[in-house]
């Protein structure tokens, strides 16, 4: 496979080979280099660069992670970008980026499914290599027919059996969810690139730990409160999960917790529902709301001395981080999470 060279220039010159068929971010990583992301989707603009000489081709030129005055500027998405020739970029490179596990590509058999909610299944993979991950991060799947790659969080640990587990909600006329849901089939073979991410466990740091997810953003903070009852440096550690659905029937984390008994035996789960209109929602006893706000409702005073991971569509994860930043001025280092863009 033909390889460019990509020249980095900026504070700390550099300079790494990328495949002409992988992204500029990929090739980054899969090389040991910090380059910042966030998304890997063309969401979130965090992995923009200028493109100084040489020639890209964009894969999803409408990504609304760039602006027009971006791009007329010269930037670009590393995460969307595939190199044509060799090229000099500006990017600043960043330690915390350089990845604990190096992507890679590989190929997964469908094994199996669990239906979690009248629209949120988890989804099994099996590849013939160990899956190698750290909990909360994610993967971007190669779907048969569906333009452009989507990522999904892993819902299970990295693990010797080639396991990939994914909770995954259906998106009303969404394209990757239609063949997930409607046509893929048990043997069925998709592509994986990863583990991406940066929202994963710390075992380094003496606080308590709140997991809060709304929708589908469960998938990730699954993983992350499997991996914390397991992690011998978080024994005896506090751990809360904060779940948040529109109605009774979203909320299938009691029933998931409940049947795990490590999960069990250490995880506070409190849930909410947001809508009032939503079948079931006038019976329902528990708390109404959002996430945030029952977080907020719950911890109190306490709020500023947790750790806090959490993840689902950026409306939840925005309020969530806007809060905890402006109104109880908890430092940005207590926080990890990833927008479900
Ligand atoms: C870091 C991260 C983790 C995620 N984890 C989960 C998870 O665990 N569970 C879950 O249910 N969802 C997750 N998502 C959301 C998921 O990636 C999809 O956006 C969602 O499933 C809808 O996909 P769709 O194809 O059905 O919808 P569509 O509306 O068809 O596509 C939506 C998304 O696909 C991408 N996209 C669309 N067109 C293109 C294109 N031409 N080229 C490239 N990309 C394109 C964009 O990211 C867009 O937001 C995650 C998203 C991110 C960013
Ligand atoms: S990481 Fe490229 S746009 Fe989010």
């Amino acid at each position: 496979m033909t390889n460019f060279s990509i020249r980095v220039s900026g504070a700390d010159e550099k300079e790494f080979r990328c495949e002409a068929d992988d992204t500029i971010l990929g090739g980054a990583l899969r090389n040991g280099n910090g380059f910042p992301y966030e998304c890997n989707s063309g969401g979130c603009g965090s992995c923009q660069f200028e493109l100084l000489d040489g020639e890209v081709e964009e894969l999803w030129p409408d990504a609304p992670g760039l602006s027009p005055r971006a791009r007329e500027r010269g930037r670009r998405l590393a995460c969307q970008c595939v190199p044509k020739t060799d090229l000099t970029i500006k990017a600043s490179f960043r330690d915390e980026y350089v990845p604990a596990v190096a992507p890679k590509k590989q190929s997964l058999t469908f094994v199996g499914a669990k239906q979690l909610t009248p629209d949120m299944t988890e989804f099994s993979f099996k590849a013939s290599e160990d899956a190698e991950f750290l909990p909360g991060q994610f993967a971007m799947l190669d779907l048969p027919g569906v333009e452009g790659l989507r990522a999904y969080s892993m819902s299970n640990l990295a693990n010797a059996d080639g396991l990939w587990n994914f909770v995954i909600k259906r998106v009303p006329d969404g394209k990757g969810t239609a063949y997930l849901f409607d046509i893929m089939k048990s043997g069925d073979e998709i592509s994986l690139d990863g583990p991406y991410g940066n929202s994963y466990l710390r075992t380094d740091n003496g606080r308590e730990i709140i997991c809060v997810a709304g929708g589908s953003g469960l998938s990730p903070v699954l993983s992350i409160l499997r991996g914390a009852v397991q992690a011998p440096e978080l024994e005896g550690r506090g751990l809360k999960l904060f779940y948040g659905g529109r109605g009774p029937q979203d909320i299938c984390v009691h029933d998931i917790v409940a049947a795990d008994p490590l999960l069990s035996s250490r995880v506070e789960v409190h849930t909410a529902i947001s809508d009032e209109e939503a079948p079931g929602a006038s019976e329902w006893t528990g708390a109404r709301g959002f996430v945030h706000e029952l977080v907020k409702n719950t911890l109190g005073d306490d709020i500023k001395e947790f750790d806090y991971y959490f993840c689902g569509p950026p409306p939840m994860t925005d309020a969530l981080q806007r809060m905890l930043m402006l109104e109880y001025k908890v430092p940005a280092k207590q926080m990890y999470f990833d927008r479900f863009y």
